[in-house]
């Protein structure tokens, strides 16, 4: 009995630790913007004004996700302005989201996808998935209160 836990365990960890670095190598990359999915509607909705929606909603920013040794994770969002989102997984953290919000966000892997929620005073509650595979990488955005949903499509540059 005791043997055979062992065994198991020794076969079980590498093909454990096998399925996490495929996961990450899904998720971790570069990325370039191709286009938005009803992102207008969903700003209006967590009420960013019509100037700024319309400079956000144009703008074709790429996205860089990296993953550390020491399990620090970083999203970057960047155009004319560079949004970073710094993270260790299930830890909770401070973050900027566009139209000057600050959200306390919490970021797990689920699905082999990236989920994070957020919530600020202001707007309450968002949840945002990343759904990553070697070619492109999707964001999809939801503002809980007014059931509005944004997805925005980015095509891999890089690995
Ligand atoms: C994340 O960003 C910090 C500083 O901005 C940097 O020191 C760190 O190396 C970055 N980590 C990754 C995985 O890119
Ligand atoms: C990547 O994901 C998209 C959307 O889910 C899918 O259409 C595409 O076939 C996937 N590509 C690969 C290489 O898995």
């Amino acid at each position: 009995m005791q043997q055979r836990k062992t065994f198991m365990l020794i076969n079980f960890v590498p093909f454990y630790l096998l399925l996490i670095h495929c996961a990450l190598a899904q998720i971790v990359g570069k990325y370039q913007h191709e286009k938005n999915e009803n992102l207008d509607a969903f700003y209006e909705a967590v009420g960013i004004p019509g100037l700024s929606r319309k400079i956000l909603t144009s703008t074709k920013p790429q996205l860089e996700i990296s993953v550390d040794k020491s399990q620090q994770w970083n999203i970057t969002i960047s155009s004319f302005l560079r949004l970073t989102s710094k993270f260790k997984l299930g830890e909770e953290y401070e973050e900027d989201i566009p139209g000057g919000i600050v959200a306390k966000s919490t970021t797990i892997i689920e699905d082999d996808k990236l989920k994070t929620t957020s919530i600020s005073p202001d707007i309450g509650k968002i949840l945002r998935t990343y759904e990553c595979n070697n070619t492109l990488c999707i964001i999809t955005m939801k503002h809980e209160q007014s059931g509005k949903e944004a997805k925005r499509y980015f095509k891999r540059i890089a690995s």
